[in-house]
């Protein structure tokens, strides 16, 4: 029996899959075929759609799998009523996660996994998450939720159910592009969760759930929200080398939204990303969180060079300074990452019911042998 241990899964490759493709000595990133730098002139529901199917939609087939989705926003009362019974700080990551486990009880069809009880379920999580997020955001903010605009695609959704105002043409692109980046990425921590999970043949709301927590941890998605909280006790562009120097002298020091497990180059969607926080940095007027990045960046490249070191700033190093641009509070970050996120988690599932085998690997024991068991009155 080989006992070759490969840790944190580091690369194993576990199936095949036909969704997405990263290339990470050649910085590219292709769901099923496409460059996701052509991808950010598609809306979210295109790539949806994209990830979800074989190809892009026609503009019927679009026109038609938009239809499907617009009565799915709206938030059912006994899961706003357990955010309002939620304790105040709550972290909204935790109040998605049990909010998606209340949804499996209400499902028609919760265990089913055929394909079609499946597509419908994630028709249901696409437009669920948006809404969720934003009617927490609210109601944790002492405000009333607000319904849903069946005429509004899931980007506009989602800042509406927010603000309560129609968003601009402007916001909803950003928002846009932002969900196409964090939509899809192969074999990540989160979405082998919700495929492992899944591969005993629960039920997806289990599979999606535990996801949800995967994503959560700063080494996965709640990276772009811990970026954030670094810029924020930095204050300052002379802050940054300093704290860059002081987090690297640590044992194990790790610098958030820097490093990949594939990307050995710049990963493709921190470009992109930089490139809308520059913009909005200039629109603003308010270009502190910009240019603290760019100083970063340019400490870890020079602290990590001379450690002769690959460790490139990843999709959550930008993404910080565009949703602070934006306006998102701090902790709303990875939630945001979630909301894109269930996409491409879905065509996951529907891959790995469609062809299952449980995973169960092995673990190579190191622990004690032989030993005698004394009863407990004679245990010393
Ligand atoms: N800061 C400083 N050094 C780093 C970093 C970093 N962020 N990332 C990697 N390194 C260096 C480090 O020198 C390490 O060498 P050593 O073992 O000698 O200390 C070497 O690169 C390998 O790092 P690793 O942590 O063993 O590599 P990994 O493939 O296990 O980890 C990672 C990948 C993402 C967990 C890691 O880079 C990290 O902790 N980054 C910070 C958290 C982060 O930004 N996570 C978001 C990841 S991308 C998008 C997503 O999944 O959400």
């Amino acid at each position: 029996m080989d006992t070759t241990i490969a840790r944190g899964l580091a690369g194993v490759t576990f199936d095949t899959s036909e969704i997405c493709f990263i290339d990470g000595e050649q910085g590219q990133l292709i769901y099923r075929g496409y460059d996701i730098r052509e991808l950010t002139d598609a809306t979210f529901e295109e790539v949806c759609y994209l990830l979800w199917h074989d190809d892009l939609p026609t503009a019927d087939e679009l026109a038609a799998f938009t239809r499907q989705l617009s009565p799915g926003f709206a938030v059912r009362d006994e899961v706003i009523d357990l955010f309002r019974a939620l304790p105040a700080g709550t972290d909204p990551m935790h109040a998605l996660r049990s909010a998606v486990s209340l949804l499996a009880a209400f499902d028609e069809d919760p265990d089913g996994v055929d394909d079609a009880n499946l597509r419908r379920i994630g028709r249901t999580l696409l437009t669920q998450f948006p809404a969720l997020v934003s009617s927490f955001e609210r109601i944790r903010n002492g405000k009333e939720p607000v319904e849903p605009d069946s005429s509004l695609s899931i980007a506009g959704n989602f800042l509406y159910m927010l603000t309560g105002e129609r968003p601009s043409e402007a916001a909803t692109r950003v928002m846009d592009v932002a969900l196409v980046l964090h939509a899809e990425h192969g074999s990540n921590a989160s979405t082998f969760v919700a495929r492992s999970t899944a591969s005993s043949l629960t039920d997806a709301y289990s599979a999606i759930t535990a996801a949800i927590g995967s994503l959560k941890g700063p080494l996965h998605g709640g990276a772009n929200a811990a970026v954030m909280r670094a810029l924020e006790s930095i204050g300052s562009v002379e802050g940054v080398e300093p704290y860059v120097l002081d987090v690297l002298a640590k044992p194990q020091g790790r610098v958030m939204g820097f490093g990949h497990r594939v990307y050995r180059v710049l990963d493709p969607r921190a470009k992109i990303l930089e490139d809308v926080s520059k913009t909005l940095a200039a629109e603003s007027g308010d270009s502190r969180w910009f240019e603290m990045s760019l100083e970063m960046v340019r400490v870890m490249d020079r602290e990590m060079a001379a450690k002769g070191r690959q460790v490139k700033a990843n999709v959550d190093f930008f993404s910080a300074s565009v949703y602070r641009m934006l306006g998102f509070p701090t902790d709303m970050y990875t939630p945001i990452f979630a909301v894109a996120r269930i996409s491409g988690w879905m065509a996951h599932l529907y891959e790995q019911y469609a062809d299952n085998s449980l995973m169960r690997p092995r673990l190579n024991y190191e622990g004690p042998t032989g030993r005698t068991f004394v009863p407990i009155e004679e245990r010393g």
